[in-house]
């Protein structure tokens, strides 16, 4: 995993989001910093070779954790374990940094992303209710803990 550089992996990643269902897909500004707004940041997998993008994440660390805000895999390169190395690396940055816990909000609706989860070791902790105030369904909560391996619910 490297740090995204806007010129270079922004217009590949967003050719990406364009073949994500329309209502999950993201704009090119929600991968960017803006002045007063928590700081986000944005890492590619690139291929082998560094000319494609596999996939990538967006994230933002706080004092204790890292609170995965994003992770897409290309789909002509799903289930290969590419979706996988991305958790491994941050579970890795979790030692690396002194943190304890990694977690991602995903939509109840995402099936595939929660086995996805629970296959690198996250667990469903709680529901963060939207309490019918959106269409928007409700967001399941999956987190990693460093100490626990997987936190108790
Ligand atoms: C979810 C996503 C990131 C998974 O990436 P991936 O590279 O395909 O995942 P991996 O190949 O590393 O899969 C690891 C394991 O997770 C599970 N898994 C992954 N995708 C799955 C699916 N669609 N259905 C069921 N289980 C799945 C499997 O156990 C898999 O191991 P296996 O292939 O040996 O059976 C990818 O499907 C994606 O980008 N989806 C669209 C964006 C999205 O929903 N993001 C939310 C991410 S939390």
């Amino acid at each position: 995993m490297r740090s995204m550089s806007i010129r270079r992996d922004l217009p590949k990643m967003m050719a990406i989001e364009k073949t994500l269902p329309a209502k999950e897909r993201w704009p090119e500004h929600a991968f960017l910093n803006r002045p007063g707004k928590p700081i986000v940041i944005a890492c590619v997998l690139p291929s082998q070779d560094g000319q494609a993008i596999l996939g990538y994440a967006v994230y933002q660390m706080g004092v204790e954790a890292i609170e995965l805000l994003r992770v897409v895999v290309a789909k002509e390169h799903r289930r290969q374990g590419h979706g996988r190395q991305i958790l491994e690396h941050f579970k890795k940055r979790l030692t690396a940094n002194e943190l304890c816990n990694l977690s991602i909000w995903v939509p109840e609706t995402n099936l595939p992303a929660h086995l996805f989860l629970k296959a690198c070791g996250l667990r469903a902790t709680s529901i963060a209710y939207r309490a019918g105030k959106t269409n928007q369904p409700d967001d399941y909560v999956f987190e990693y803990d460093l100490y626990s391996g997987m936190k108790a619910a």
